[in-house]
Order: structure tokens, then sequence, then C-alpha cells
């Protein structure tokens, strides 16, 4: 089978990123470009964000999870610890996220350190979760072989049996990570492929240095 997808094309033409529009701080940024996404009808899931790390056998690995927090800091998600995306980040914190929102032919890339969330805020983080959500997280054994559908049931309903009428607290293999940026890439799509690009670089002084992409 085949498919040829050659003539595929779009032209980008909704908005521009200029360096007058460019705040000091990337986070500011972020932030502008992010309310955006979420306030438009032309984005599904705006905080839905890949995120790559280097795995244990040396490939990439791309995978999609919800940012659930930003702050002047860094960026901050939830996963289980011991998933094939964990044991990859113990071994090498670096990591990238992005965020493609096609409707607004903007792309955002993050590179930074991951580091694993202070307990409390994982913990009332979790707190806030269903308890749908708060089972499923100790019934999953993320990223390991089941057997089965079944398998997977028959673990939510163990612990469903286990919990009830009791408070369903954090398993500690599942938690957030925060992600500490280096460098924050701000992508607009652009007629004729002269796409905007404006990447801010963190400095030995804790400043950001502002550079614009050829596209
Ligand atoms: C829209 C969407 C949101 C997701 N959100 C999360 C999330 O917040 N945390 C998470 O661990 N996995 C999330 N996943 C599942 C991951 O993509 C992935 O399958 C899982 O984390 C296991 O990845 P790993 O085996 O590479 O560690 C999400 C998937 C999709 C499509």
């Amino acid at each position: 089978m085949s498919k040829d997808l050659s003539n595929y094309r779009k032209s980008y033409e909704r908005h521009e990123l200029l360096e007058s529009n460019c705040p000091e701080n990337p986070i500011e940024l972020f932030q502008t470009w992010f309310l955006n996404a979420d306030n438009s009808e032309l984005v599904d899931e705006s905080n839905a964000m890949t995120i790559s790390s280097i795995g244990l056998d040396g490939f990439p690995k791309n995978r999609v999870v919800l940012l659930k927090k930003y702050t002047w800091e860094g960026f901050i998600f939830y996963t289980n610890y011991n998933s094939e995306k964990g044991k990859a980040i113990a071994d090498n914190n670096n990591i990238c996220l992005s965020f493609f929102w096609a409707g607004l032919e903007q792309q955002i890339i993050i590179k930074g350190k991951a580091e694993i969330l202070a307990e409390n805020l994982s913990d009332g983080y979790f707190e806030s979760r269903p308890d749908g959500s708060k089972l499923g997280a100790w019934s999953s054994n993320q990223s390991e072989v089941v057997s089965s559908r079944q398998e997977l049931d028959d673990n939510l309903s163990t612990f469903e049996k286990k919990f009830e009428g009791e408070e369903i607290l954090r398993p500690k293999h599942w938690g957030g990570y925060l992600v500490k940026p280096i460098s924050i890439e701000f992508w607009q799509g652009r007629p004729n492929r002269m796409h905007d690009r404006i990447r801010y670089s963190l400095q030995k002084d804790f400043s950001w240095k502002l550079e614009r992409l050829s596209p």
C-alpha cells in the first residue's frame, strides 16, 4: 500500500511573531500564547503536550501528557515514576516538551531539566483528582506488559475493594515532575514557509537571550 501526500500543503497566515511583541521572560510569552490557545475554539486540549526523553535503549521517545501547572520556575506534569519515561528521566533528566496548536499555526518547544516535584505538591494534586483516577494510578503499572484487558479491570476491582470507605492516598510511585526550562522556542507559521521562530536561551546570570532563527 502507498499514499502520496506530497500535495498536502497549507499556507500559514493567521499571525506573526515579532521581537516587539516578545517580553524579556519567555514564561510571560508562554502565558500569552497559552491563554490565547485555551480561549480559542480552534484548539482542543490546549494543555496536551508532547514530551520526549532519551530512553535506556538510547532512543528518543515522544508521548503526550497533560501540562497541569506552569510557574516562573517551569512546567509540571504527572505520571508514574516507574513508567518507561520515569526510568528514562531517572537516567537522563534532559527532556523536551512541545505544544502544537494546529488551529493557531503555533508550536512551542521547551528544552529543560526534569526534577521530581516536591512530595507535598504531588500529594496536593493527587488529592484533587477524582477517585476513579486515583484508583487508576494504583491499578496500572504503567508501561509494563499486561496479559489482557481483563487483568487491568481485575486490578482496578482489587483496589476498589481495598480502598472502600477509605481515603485513597497517593502511591509513592506516582507524582509530578517540574521541568525547569533552559530554552524555549516559539514558532509561528507564516506564508511561503518564512515562519517566525524566536528562541529564548537561559544565560549563566539567569537572564534570557532572545534570538530569531531562520525558518
Ligand atoms: C491526550 C493525552 C493525555 C495524556 N496525559 C498523560 C499524563 O498526564 N500522564 C501520563 O503519565 N500519561 C498521559 N498520557 C499517556 C501517555 O501518552 C503515555 O501513553 C504514558 O504516559 C506511558 O508512556 P511511557 O510508557 O513512555 O512512560 C496521555 C495521553 C494522551 C493522548
